[in-house]
This record gives C-alpha cells, structure tokens and sequence, in this order.
C-alpha cells in the first residue's frame, strides 16, 4: 500500500455545536453552520507500520492525542494493520483555532483512499465526525450545514464572505472542548435553554443564506457564539476562554460597526476572535484591528476548499 497524503481546511461555526447526544459515537445534539477557511490546514499522510504512530508537527505523540488516532483507524482499518500517521498543522494547536477539525477531516480523507472505502463525500463527513464533530464540515468547502446525525452538506449561496481572525494568545487551550462540553451539558443550568433556542438560529440562519441577508445572518452569528460562552460561564465550575484581549476586540468590532463597517465577530473554545465581513470590506477590518495593541497575528481569510488527497493509490 503506498501512503496516501490528504489536506483538509478549518473551519469556524457561525452557529455553534456545543453539547453531545451520544459521548461514544461525538453525535452532536444540534446542528451547525460553518465556514471552510482557506488560510489554516492540515496536512496529513498515512503509511503501513509495525506499530500505530502519531506524529505531529514533527513531534511523536502518546497518549490522549495517539489514542484518539488509534480510536479513529480502528473504525475502518482491516485487523493485523497498523499505521503511522504523520499530520503537519497550518493552524495553531488546541488553541481554538479548528485544528482537530481540519486535522480529522485530513485523516477521514487519507484513510478513505488508503483502505480503498470509497466513502461517498457525505459519508466522509459522518466518518470525520467520529474524530470531532467540527471535522465533519471541513470536509466541505465554503458555507456548510451540519445536520445533528453528523453528516455535512455544502450550502449554495452567492454571499462573498471572509474571516479576519485575531489571535489574542498562544499556548494551548485552557480545557480542551469535549471536556469543556461535558461539563458544560452536566452542569450549566442554561443548557436546555441553549439547546431549544439553537434551533431557532439555525432556522434563521438558513432563511437569511437563502434571502442573502448578511445583516441577519452576522447578528445570529454573535448571538449564537455570545450564548455558547453564556453557557459555559453558567457551567459548575464557570468556564471561558476569553482574554480582556478578546473582550477589547469583541466591544471594538461593535465600535466599528456601528461607525458604518459591517461585520459580526464570534469566538470559539479559545481566546481568537473572527469577524465575520463581506470580502469588500476584509481588509478594511485588518487595518482598524491592527491598531488594538497586543494582538499576536491578524490572518484575513477567504472561504476555503473541502478535504482533498494530494496523492495515494
Ligand atoms: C466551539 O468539534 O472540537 O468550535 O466533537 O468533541 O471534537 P469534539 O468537539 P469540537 O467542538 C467544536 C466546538 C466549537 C463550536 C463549533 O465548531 O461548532
């Protein structure tokens, strides 16, 4: 078998997935909406071995990180096989960022053509959410809609968005998300809430893709983002990810906006902020933000391509 290599993209959820229907299959309890950025990815190349191997950004892994890979092959690999898998991250790690999104998605892709799967793309996405429910829409380009059994699908729209994302730290995360989540789900007395109003904002969200209304679909955008993290301080112990950083960034993005320049910020499991604008006015924002001090990097990202194999079999 000659190795396979596969680049996926991250991605960034305008309506957020937070929270499990099944903890041992990452069957999410809602849906979510997202987009593919063209400017963080994973690449990542799967080879035969003696033993399983997972190494990433050149460093060998053990442990959660190997045992995650391990779990992931043992869904489709034929007995007796062993792999290594040598993964390079073009975003920053476990920072919030969507690396084990573009990161599963990269490997769903490989092993789809390394075992001869065949897997049709929807398939793929169902297979990449096994490793982490965000992985199933990177393996889409552009606007995509997760449904709550984990399959994705891409969403024709004619919106020219892009991502102007501000790193506001660096290092990992302060708790990784499937924990954050747990906890959250066990413990936030706003859970419920969130859940039943999440189906409200998917609903608008597809109704203003479908009206071309950016407007409505940015401000579903901050509220869904805004009501995660609500979340998550309500959790038992109260958990957030933000930095004062980020909380300038978020007051300063509504500062600009209601100067005239249009743009809807959100936040994930991590202290980054994207803002979320019209192609025309991307650069625009990088200016404006660029003179926050402290700001770590500004990346202006357009919409990105789904999961593909460079070369295989
Ligand atoms: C805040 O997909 O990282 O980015 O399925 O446990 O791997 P697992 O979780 P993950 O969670 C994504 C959380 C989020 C929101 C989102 O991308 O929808």
């Amino acid at each position: 078998m000659k190795p396979v290599n596969a680049i996926a993209y991250a991605n960034i959820a305008l309506v957020k997935y937070w929270g499990k229907a099944c903890v041992n299959k990452n069957i999410p309890q809602t849906g979510s909406l997202s987009l593919t950025l063209n400017a963080f990815y994973t690449k990542t190349t799967i080879t035969l071995s003696s033993k399983d191997r997972f190494v990433l950004n050149g460093i060998e892994q053990y442990s959660d990180r190997l045992n995650k890979v391990i779990s992931f092959l043992s869904l489709v690999r034929p007995k007796g096989l062993f792999c290594e898998v040598v993964s390079e991250n073009f975003v920053p790690t476990e920072s919030g960022l969507a690396s084990s999104a573009s990161g599963f998605a990269a490997l769903a892709c490989a092993v789809d053509k390394f075992f001869k799967l065949k897997l049709s793309r929807q398939s793929l996405s169902k297979l990449a959410c096994f490793g982490s429910g965000s992985a199933s829409r990177s393996i889409f380009p552009g606007l995509v809609l997760m449904n709550s059994d984990g399959y994705s699908r891409k969403i024709i729209n004619t919106l020219d968005l892009s991502v102007v994302v501000v790193e506001c730290g660096i290092g990992k995360k302060v708790i990784n998300s499937r924990s954050a989540m747990s906890i959250t789900s066990l413990t936030s007395p706003y859970h419920n809430a969130w859940i039943s109003n999440h189906f409200i904002d998917l609903k608008s969200a597809k109704q203003a893709i479908v009206t071309n209304d950016f407007d409505k679909l940015g401000k579903i955008t901050e509220r869904s983002a805004l009501r995660m993290h609500a979340n998550l301080m309500a959790a038992d112990p109260g958990l957030w990810y933000f930095k004062p950083l980020s909380l300038k960034i978020m007051s300063h993005a509504r500062k600009l906006r209601n100067e005239g320049l249009v743009g809807y910020f959100t936040l994930d499991a991590g202290p980054h902020v994207k803002v979320i604008c019209e192609s025309k006015n991307s650069n625009i924002w990088k200016v404006e933000l660029e003179k926050i001090p402290d700001i770590i990097q500004i990346t202006v990202s357009k919409l990105g391509p789904g999961a593909y194999c460079e070369y295989g079999n």
